[in-house]
């Protein structure tokens, strides 16, 4: 997707992690690291995007990413409208790339959207071309590129060195966009040693993610991991019968105060959110001295002004 570079290298529109370098990851992170006041804690902005208009649009349900790109666009000195997408003409049948269009009329720079649409993303880069920029705030099971780099600037608040890390992705991966885009920057940045934890039917098709080392059995996947990255149960984009019962999934699945100990006596424990608790993890677990969740959410503020400062650059020149 190079379209969403401009012709310099810099960030045009971010629709994905897979093709970008280390050294831009790197650079965001660096970025995001100036708005923080201490790991997690986001702080005041730097005016890198006064006078511009930043529009969202979630066609699916959100939380932290909603939030968190609002808070981010305004400590950076965005106008920010929001589309309530029920009460919108989406609710006439009015299409979305009709929808964008149509704002995009209004003279709004830069679009943040979530949509259940794989591909969607592309299309409307190819629609909008130079007019307004796209960010992508989560397509279908694709990706949800700023949700990978939140991760990856989480991890790297705890241990530099990413080459040496070994990192557990566990649970829905097959459905999971956060999956798909944290691997695609953990392997920009490095990473080696790579599993892949689910039961059979919730592990990606086997020429998806294809670097991770795949395991059905937790306890032997986790062992001396530095990093236990947990997934939400997306039930909501299953097939029935994708997993057997819930409480045989808790039971085989579920990370326990017993289960992390096979971990890394320091390993951190992360979770895009929201958690199903007792289903994914244990609240021991998620409130633990080794929970990075809170970490992650706060870090997700300052990753987005740094993507949004790197998208006005552009626009500036
Ligand atoms: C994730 C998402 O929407 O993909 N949530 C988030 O953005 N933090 C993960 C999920 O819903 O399970």
């Amino acid at each position: 997707m190079n379209e969403q570079l401009d012709s310099q290298g810099r960030l045009r529109h971010l629709v994905t992690l897979d093709g970008l370098s280390g050294d831009l990851l790197t650079g965001l992170m660096d970025r995001a690291k100036a708005y923080l006041l201490a790991p997690g804690k986001p702080g005041p902005g730097d005016g890198a995007l006064n006078g511009l208009t930043v529009c969202q649009l979630f066609f699916e349900a959100s939380t932290r990413t909603k939030i968190s790109f609002e808070l981010a666009a305004r400590r950076q000195g965005a106008d920010v409208v929001n589309l309530v997408i029920p009460t919108s003409s989406a609710a006439k049948g009015e299409t979305v790339l009709d929808t964008l269009l149509t704002i995009q009329s209004m003279a709004v720079d830069i679009f943040v959207v979530r949509h259940k649409a794989a591909g969607l993303m592309s299309n409307i880069v190819a629609q909008l071309g130079d007019r307004a920029s796209l960010i992508n705030a989560g397509e279908g099971q694709l990706s949800h590129p700023t949700q990978g780099l939140l991760d990856v600037f989480t991890i790297r608040q705890h241990n530099k060195n990413f080459k040496n890390l070994s990192i557990a992705i566990t649970g829905d991966i097959r459905h999971s966009r956060v999956a798909r885009s944290t691997y695609q920057a953990l392997l920009a940045l490095g990473v080696d040693d790579l599993r892949l934890i689910a039961p059979e039917n919730l592990l990606p098709e086997s020429n998806e993610l294809t670097h991770g080392r795949r395991y059905t059995n937790f306890d032997a996947g986790i062992a001396d991991c530095d990093v236990v990255m947990m997934l939400r149960l997306q039930k909501e984009r299953m097939q029935s019968g994708d997993i057997p019962d819930l409480d045989s999934y808790r039971k085989q699945y579920c990370l326990t105060p017993q289960r992390l100990k096979l971990a890394r006596g320091n390993a951190i424990v992360m979770h895009p959110g929201p958690i199903n608790r007792g289903i994914e993890m244990d609240s021991e677990i998620a409130d633990g001295r080794q929970s990075v969740v809170r970490q992650q959410v706060g870090n997700g503020v300052a990753i987005r002004m740094a993507v949004l400062a790197a998208i006005a650059d552009g626009k500036k020149s």
